[in-house]
Order: structure tokens, then C-alpha cells, then sequence
């Protein structure tokens, strides 16, 4: 077995390699004048076992090439098998066409990444579920919600009333209530206007006087959870916590979770936190 990172999250490829009582396979990696990058891996790895972690984050185009670059070069290194380990899967959210002429890029990747010569992959939190069979490998898709779970759980919060931010989420939302006690279930009715841009409408379900812990796979610019977190304040939630895998975290959402109206932000390391990305109510897990 050998595993290999990429360059999108080495903290956390560095702690499954503590994990595993492993190094993380040395690699060259070189960008030519250009910007082409360049890969050699620095030691056999014929007939093994490969596993590769790097999630597709920000820069989402660099983090897949790179991640295309080193599956080809373990095929080409005659690897036995190559496991891609996606943490976060970018350009995941358009997994169907909404319009016409537009491109179904979850489904592109998918493609990309299977002709580069991946043999399996494994994903955390994809977008949305039918995103597995985009690929024809096979593919694991893991959750970090036993850890988000687990957390909330030890935290022993009063009245929790789990809140899916948008119908999209509602399954994962309810499979989360039903994790942590049971707990009752409230949907958020956004609208979108355009990408990007959240806009919420009502809340389906009873707040007032409770702990709303609202749930996604994905807190990017933070539109979303924090309209929905003000609503909620609005309808009479006596707290409001968010809890999300991915920290995808594009400007402004810095400034808007820190803005007050949360609680708490628990998020886990998929994608990583910079440290100025960091805030008081922050807190991050680790998928390790
Ligand atoms: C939407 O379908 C996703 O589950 C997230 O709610 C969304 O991508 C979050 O984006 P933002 O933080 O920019 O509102």
C-alpha cells in the first residue's frame, strides 16, 4: 500500500499517514514556466496498492489537474490499483442541466478522472448522491457526519431541532435528525436568484424556542446558511449552530459567519482552513 498527496491538503494527508503508521510516498512536483505542472514520483510503485488524497478545492482547475497528473503517473508507474481520495469533489454542483446549453461538469470531471486512469474512488459529502454513478468505477462515499454527530451529541444542546437550509437537502438533513436523537426536522424554502446568491423565502416547521442546528454538505460564500440562520432568529430560535462537511469558504463568507448571527460553525477539514480564515466561533474536525 503506498499513499501519495497532493498539493490541496497535505495537513490532512499528513495525519491519515499518522494514522495509517505510514509516509506519504515522495513525489517531485515542478511548474514549468508556463504554469504547466510537472510529477515524478520518487520511488516504485509497481504492483501496489495506490491511494491518492487530494480534494478538487480552491484553485478547483489546478487541484484537478494535479490530481489527473498524478493518477497517470502511477499508471503509467505501473501501480496495481489507484484510489483516488477525493475529500471534497469540486464542480460537483452542476450535476444536471437547468437550462439549456449548459454543461453537466460533475459528470465532466467524473470522466477526467476515470481516463486518467483511476481504478477507484472514494469522496466525502458529494454534492448530491447520483454524483456515484457518474463514475463507472467503483466509488465509496463516506460521510462526516458521524463526526459532526458525535460532536453535537457531547455538546448536550437543549431542544435541538435539525434545519435543512434548502429542500435540496432535506434527506441528508433528516438521515442527520434522525442520527442525533431523533431529533424533529424544519426545511428552509430558498430561492435562488443567481448563482451564488440566497434568497430565503419561508421556514416549514417549528422553531420558536429551540436550538436550530442548520445542516449542509457545504458552506461556500455563506449566503445561504446565514439567511437561513436569520430567519430562524426571526421565526424564534433561541440558537442557531451550522454545521457543514466542506469549508469551501469564497469571499465574503468569512465575514458574514462572524457576523453574529451563529452560534457556532463546525465544519471539518475536507478543504483546509487557512489560519486567517479562522474566527471565534469557528470550529473544525478532523476527517482524518
Ligand atoms: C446548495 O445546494 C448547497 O448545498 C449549499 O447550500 C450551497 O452551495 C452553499 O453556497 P453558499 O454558501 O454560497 O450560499
Amino acid at each position: 500500500l503506498r499513499l501519495l498527496s497532493g498539493s490541496a491538503n497535505v495537513a490532512l494527508s499528513q495525519e491519515v499517514a499518522r494514522y495509517l503508521g505510514m509516509d506519504l510516498g515522495p513525489m517531485v512536483r515542478k511548474r514549468f514556466a508556463d504554469g504547466e505542472l510537472y510529477i515524478q514520483l520518487q520511488e516504485s510503485i509497481r504492483g501496489c496498492d495506490v491511494y491518492l488524497i487530494q480534494p478538487t478545492c480552491r484553485p478547483v482547475n489546478d487541484h484537478l489537474m494535479e490530481l489527473m497528473i498524478m493518477v497517470d503517473a502511477c499508471r503509467r508507474a505501473s501501480a496495481r490499483q489507484i484510489t483516488a481520495v477525493i475529500p471534497y469533489y469540486g464542480y460537483a454542483r452542476a450535476d444536471r442541466k437547468t437550462a439549456g446549453r449548459e454543461s453537466i461538469t460533475a459528470k465532466l470531471a467524473a470522466n477526467l478522472i476515470t481516463q486518467a486512469g483511476a481504478s477507484r474512488i472514494l469522496a466525502m459529502d458529494l454534492h448530491a448522491a447520483q454524483i456515484q454513478g457518474y463514475f463507472d468505477i467503483p466509488l465509496d462515499h463516506v460521510y462526516g457526519s458521524p463526526i459532526l454527530i458525535n460532536y453535537l451529541a457531547n455538546k448536550q444542546l437543549p431542544d435541538i431541532v435539525v434545519v435543512s437550509p434548502d429542500v435540496g437537502g432535506v434527506a441528508r438533513a433528516r438521515a442527520f435528525a434522525k442520527k442525533l436523537n431523533d431529533a424533529p426536522l424544519a426545511i428552509i424554502d430558498k430561492r435562488r436568484q443567481a448563482h451564488n446568491v440566497a434568497e430565503v423565502m419561508n421556514v416549514i416547521g417549528d422553531v420558536r424556542g429551540k436550538t436550530a442546528v442548520l445542516v449542509d454538505d457545504m458552506i461556500d460564500t455563506a449566503g445561504t446558511i446565514t439567511e437561513a440562520a436569520k430567519i430562524l432568529r426571526q421565526q424564534g430560535a433561541r440558537q442557531v449552530y451550522a454545521c457543514a462537511t466542506h469549508a469551501v469558504f469564497s469571499p465574503p463568507a468569512i465575514e458574514r459567519l462572524s457576523s453574529g448571527c451563529l452560534e457556532e460553525v463546525i465544519v471539518t477539514n475536507t478543504i483546509p482552513v487557512a489560519e486567517a480564515d479562522r474566527f471565534p466561533q469557528l470550529t473544525v474536525l478532523s476527517v482524518a
